[in-house]
């Protein structure tokens, strides 16, 4: 095995190629039909063999998993269905002797509704210090029957939630997530208190969930249409990450944002040197796959990265978006956009796998650190779950119209031959694996020079043992239409052809690994990578 990207590197995160795991699909250790710890721990070898420098954990936390876990009871417990604190230390501990590092998932703009502070808060009644942690309204109209202001769901349906008592409390996303109040010292508090509880428990880094809304306009004004000022990426968010920021340093911990703000040049103060280390690139991941639009987000995002010195990151999906395989399967609309989730959407998957191959090896050839989503490096599509399977609250909240988001959350297949394909459940998985599910399974691609899994490896390997790729600079070469072509340090090349006729090589010294064959004139067919040296 080669050695990690600067494994023992205070900067480890500026290259790292991070995979996702979310526990609940991930391995059923305990064979009840939940993926949990024990699962994560019995495969950490295949996430050692694959070459990955750190795990980020979907929230692993006590949770009535409302919204899979994003509901959070207590950052302190571990969920039962997930396992226990002792073992998530274990865990923390056996990868990182592997050289894994962990990045655990924190919550901060809301908790479940069986958190003991929305519990005191609704026992306390309005007027209470303890509502003071929320927000708490009265209600518009006559009788208090309005909620008290305008604001859109983050997933559709109310903003707003009436107790028997008469007052609103804000949730931007479902009913059981109550929305924090963080102009509250004591929110504050105890969120700097969750941050060193998790870096003294060995984790490396934390994932901020959400990191654009935990800050709201005092008043609550309504907002107009398409105005989200006063509860999106408001300025007082610096001061919170400032903070967050002293903690992470104390330990040499590492922050990422989960930050949909589309404004690149906003985006990119959050990632000021005394802010937030990286921050998720969801403008990559929702660019179609074209040539044009990914050379632009390519260029937009190192352009407002390098004046703040903060490495990109390059993303291709995650627990919330379609799966890469199906989304560049479509024959149009191949970039993503929640707002646009339908049924039956029509995907060819083959065309979309030999797409999602070329992506990979684009994203892995480019500065800065990679994130990878359990199942992507198997090549799996998005699953269609049956109608009365599916637990996302999007999809109910959209009154059925978006399919959710489970179709991406499947329990992943580990043995072809095996019950539920090695899932380790003896019991139907919480979610059902389509019947071709088998065909996709980890053992069968080990075997396998041509499979997803066996270019994830390959990739991985030499993106590890070539100092070249991770952070550092990139220069466009000249190519054909529909071809990109970009050399790193090293002499290391990558050029893909993602629209245009089969394309020649640049100049090179030897091929070190291609996303497909090279046609029999040694040209670069389309949907195709490869990555050369100089
Ligand atoms: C973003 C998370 O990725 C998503 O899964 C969750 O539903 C929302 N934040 C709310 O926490």
């Amino acid at each position: 095995m080669a050695a990690p990207h600067s494994d023992q590197a205070e900067d480890w995160w500026r290259s790292a190629a991070i995979y996702q795991v979310y526990v609940r699909s991930f391995a059923d250790g305990d064979g009840d039909g939940t993926g949990d710890l024990a699962g994560v721990r019995a495969r950490l070898r295949h996430l050692a063999e694959l070459g990955i420098d750190a795990i980020w954990f979907n929230p692993w936390y006590l949770s009535p998993m409302a919204d899979g876990g994003y509901d959070v009871a207590d950052y302190r417990a571990i969920d039962p269905a997930f396992g226990t604190l002792a073992e998530a230390e274990k865990l923390i501990s056996e990868a990182r002797e592997l050289g894994i590092r962990t990045i655990v998932d924190i919550v901060p703009n809301h908790v479940s509704d069986r958190h003991a502070w929305f519990r005191s808060a609704l026992a306390a009644g309005p007027g209470s210090p303890e509502r003071e942690l929320f927000h708490f309204r009265p209600g518009r109209g006559g009788h208090g029957e309005l909620p008290p202001n305008n604001w859109p769901s983050q997933f559709a349906g109310e903003t707003w939630t009436r107790v028997c008592d008469g007052e609103w409390y804000l949730h931007l996303f479902t009913p059981e997530q109550p929305d924090l109040n963080w102009d509250h010292p004591v929110v504050r508090q105890e969120h700097e208190d969750v941050l060193r509880f998790w870096f003294e428990r060995g984790a490396a880094g934390v994932r901020i969930d959400s990191a654009a809304l935990c800050a709201k306009d005092p008043e609550l004004p309504d907002a107009d249409e398409d105005d989200t000022t006063p509860y999106v990426d408001r300025d007082e968010l610096h001061d919170i990450y400032r903070a967050w920021r002293a903690v992470a340093d104390e330990y040499g911990g590492v922050l990422i944002g989960e930050l949909w703000v589309p404004d690149p040049d906003r985006f990119s103060r959050y990632l000021r040197s005394d802010e937030l280390h990286t921050a998720f690139n969801f403008d990559f991941l929702a660019r179609p796959w074209n040539a044009a639009e990914l050379h632009a987000s390519i260029d937009t995002t190192l352009a407002y990265h390098a004046p703040v010195g903060a490495p990109a990151t390059w993303v291709l999906c995650n627990h919330d978006v379609t799966r890469t395989v199906t989304r560049y399967g479509r024959d149009e609309d191949t970039g993503f956009d929640f707002a646009k989730k339908r049924f039956g959407t029509p995907s060819d998957l083959a065309v979309g796998t030999r797409r999602a191959r070329a992506a990979a090896l684009l994203s892995l050839a480019l500065p800065g650190s990679v994130y990878l989503f359990q199942g992507e490096e198997l090549g799996l599509p998005e699953a269609d779950i049956p109608l009365d399977r599916i637990q996302d609250p999007m999809h109910f909240r959209s009154q059925g119209v978006d399919p959710g988001r489970d179709g991406c959350r499947v329990p992943l297949p580990w043995a072809a031959d095996a019950p539920y394909c090695g899932f380790g459940s003896d019991t139907e998985p919480w979610l059902p694996q389509p019947g071709d599910w088998a065909s996709y399974a980890a053992d069968c691609q080990a075997a396998d020079p041509t499979s997803m899994l066996t270019l994830y490896r390959q990739a991985l390997r030499i993106r590890r043992s070539e100092p070249g790729f991770g952070d550092g600079p990139l220069r466009w070469l000249p190519s054909a239409q529909g071809v990109l072509a970009f050399t790193r340090t090293d002499g290391l090349i990558c050029v893909v052809n993602v629209a245009g006729e089969p394309a020649g090589l640049p100049g090179h010294a030897s091929v070190l690994l291609t996303s497909g064959p090279l046609d029999d004139q040694g040209r670069l067919p389309r949907d195709t990578a490869a990555w050369l040296r100089a």
